[in-house]
C-alpha cells in the first residue's frame, strides 16, 4: 500500500484566515488539525524572541519603526489583528515562549524560522535555543533561515536541534550544500522543485523536503503524489482534503 506522509504545515499559522503569525491564526491552524506551524522569529530591544515576520511594524501592527527598536513592552502594546479584520482588534504579537508553552499538548511541528538575513539580531539563535531547551522540544522543532550562517551556529550551540536550509534563489546541487551545514531539512520556493528528478536527488540524500509558499491546490496535489515530507501552506485546510483525499485512492 502507498503510505502517505505528508505534514500539513501552516504558513505563519493559518494566515488565511486570521492574522498571521499570532496566537489566532496558530489556534486555527490546531483546529483544522495541521500538523505543524511555520512562524518568524526576531528580537525585541530588549532580546525577546517575538513572533513577526516583517523587520518593520507597520503592514502587520498599529506600530511604526523596526521591531528591533521596541521593547516588549511596547510591542505588546500592539495591535496586530486589526489589520487583518475588525474581528481580530485586541490580537498581540506573541512571543516565542508562550507559543511553545500554549501548543505543548499539541504534539505540533514547530518550524521556526530565524528572521536574521536583513537584521543581524546577534544572540538570536542563543535566546531562542535556550527557550526550545528550556521546553525541552529538541525532537518537536526545526529551526530554519535564510541566513545559512545562522543554522551553523544554532547546531554549534545544540547538535541535537534540527536546522532546515531556506531559499528562494537557485543553488548547484543543493542537497551537497544543505548536507555541509548539517541541515537535517531543505525548504525551497516550491518553485525549485518541480521536477520529479530533482525530489528524488533530495530524498536520495535523506534530506527531508519542505516548499513554501504551496497555495494552488494543483501544487499541493503534485507534492502529495510525491510523497514529500510537508508542505508549507497558508491554506492548511484545503490542504488537509488533498491529503485525506489521496489516503482514500
Ligand atoms: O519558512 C518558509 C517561508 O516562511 C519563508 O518565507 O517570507 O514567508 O518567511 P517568508
Ligand atoms: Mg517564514
Amino acid at each position: 500500500m502507498f503510505i502517505i506522509r505528508t505534514l500539513n504545515v501552516a504558513h505563519r499559522g493559518a494566515s488565511s484566515l486570521a492574522p498571521e503569525n499570532t496566537i489566532a491564526s496558530f489556534d486555527r491552524a490546531v483546529e483544522i488539525g495541521a500538523d505543524g506551524i511555520e512562524f518568524d522569529v526576531q528580537l525585541s530591544k530588549d532580546s525577546v524572541p517575538v513572533v513577526i515576520h516583517d523587520e518593520t511594524l507597520e503592514r502587520t501592527t498599529s506600530g511604526r519603526g523596526p521591531v528591533k527598536d521596541c521593547t516588549l513592552f511596547e510591542l505588546k502594546k500592539l495591535d496586530a489583528g486589526s489589520w487583518f479584520d475588525s474581528r481580530f482588534e485586541g490580537e498581540k504579537i506573541p512571543v516565542l515562549d508562550e507559543v511553545l508553552d500554549r501548543y505543548k499538548a499539541d504534539n505540533l511541528l514547530f518550524n521556526i524560522e530565524l528572521k536574521n538575513s536583513e537584521t543581524a539580531y546577534p544572540g538570536l539563535e542563543e535566546a531562542v535555543l535556550k527557550l526550545i531547551e528550556k521546553h525541552k522540544f529538541e525532537g518537536r522543532v526545526i529551526i530554519s533561515s535564510f541566513n545559512h550562517d545562522s543554522l551553523v551556529t544554532c547546531r554549534k550551540h545544540n547538535p541535537a536541534i534540527r536546522t532546515g536550509l531556506i531559499y528562494d534563489q537557485e543553488i548547484k546541487e543543493p542537497w551537497h550544500y544543505a548536507r555541509s551545514l548539517g541541515c537535517y531539512s531543505v525548504h525551497p520556493l516550491f518553485f525549485f522543485l518541480q521536477s520529479e528528478e530533482t525530489i528524488s536527488e533530495f530524498k536520495s540524500h535523506n534530506l527531508p523536503l519542505f516548499p513554501w509558499i504551496v497555495n494552488d491546490p494543483y501544487q499541493m496535489e503534485f507534492f502529495v503524489s510525491q510523497d514529500i515530507e510537508a508542505i508549507i501552506t497558508d491554506y492548511p485546510r484545503e490542504l488537509k482534503k488533498i491529503i485525506a483525499g489521496s489516503r482514500e485512492k
